[in-house]
């Protein structure tokens, strides 16, 4: 039999999701609140870049957060765009990393809008994609690349990337996800 990893949906209902991460059966899954901002903070400025994450912003947006104890290891922003939703950032503390986390929070923000069509963006780092696996987990499949996807953002808000510095030059993969889609296994 799979091992089986457990969270708790904010609300408190208790969600089972087969994988191969018992270690994640400590992790709850919450809305984002201002205690959270320091972790989220110091995370995101070393996964994504300094900057790329502005306290601000991780205020105004819909987040998602995976936490062990009071103690925040994962971010998963939501956000509406047109008719579909975006994912426009995932991020797992370095430590937590390859337990399920990111998968977790993954099928938290689907189950929120199961009906509708997803898109997301996700980061070409060198040769790889660090959320490709992730994604097509949990039913993405990639579209097309984009080049030089977040240089504009990064000459208007001045972050700084942690592959290629400042003004950043990724490209990145568009995925998209239909409401019916199952992830692979
Ligand atoms: C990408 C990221 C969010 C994944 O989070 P995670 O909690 O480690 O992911 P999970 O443990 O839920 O793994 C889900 C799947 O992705 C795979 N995976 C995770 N990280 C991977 C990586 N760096 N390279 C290749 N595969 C990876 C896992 O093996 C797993 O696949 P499997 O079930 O077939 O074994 C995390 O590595 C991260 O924060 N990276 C830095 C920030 C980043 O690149 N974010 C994406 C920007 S678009």
């Amino acid at each position: 039999m799979p091992p089986s990893m457990t969270g708790k949906l904010d609300g408190g209902e208790p969600c089972v999701f087969v994988a191969g991460a018992a270690e994640a059966s400590s992790i709850t899954i919450e809305a984002c609140s201002p205690d959270d901002r320091a972790d989220l903070q110091r995370m995101a400025d070393h996964a994504l870049g300094v900057g790329f994450l502005e306290a601000t912003r991780i205020a105004a947006q819909s987040g998602l957060v995976a936490k062990t104890g009071s103690k925040a290891v994962g971010l998963l922003v939501i956000e509406s765009a047109g008719d579909v939703m975006s994912l426009p950032v995932i991020v797992v503390d370095a430590a937590y990393r390859r337990r399920g986390v990111g998968q977790l929070l993954g099928l938290a923000a689907l189950s929120r809008h199961p009906d509708q069509e997803w898109i997301s963006a996700a980061w070409i780092s060198g040769a790889e994609i660090p959320a490709d696996r992730l994604l097509r987990r949990i039913g993405f499949a990639p579209s097309h690349r984009v080049r030089d996807y977040w240089l504009e953002d990064s000459l208007r808000r001045g972050f700084t990337c942690p592959l290629c510095g400042h003004p950043c030059r990724c490209d990145a993969m568009i995925y998209r996800r239909h409401p019916d889609a199952s992830g692979s296994r």
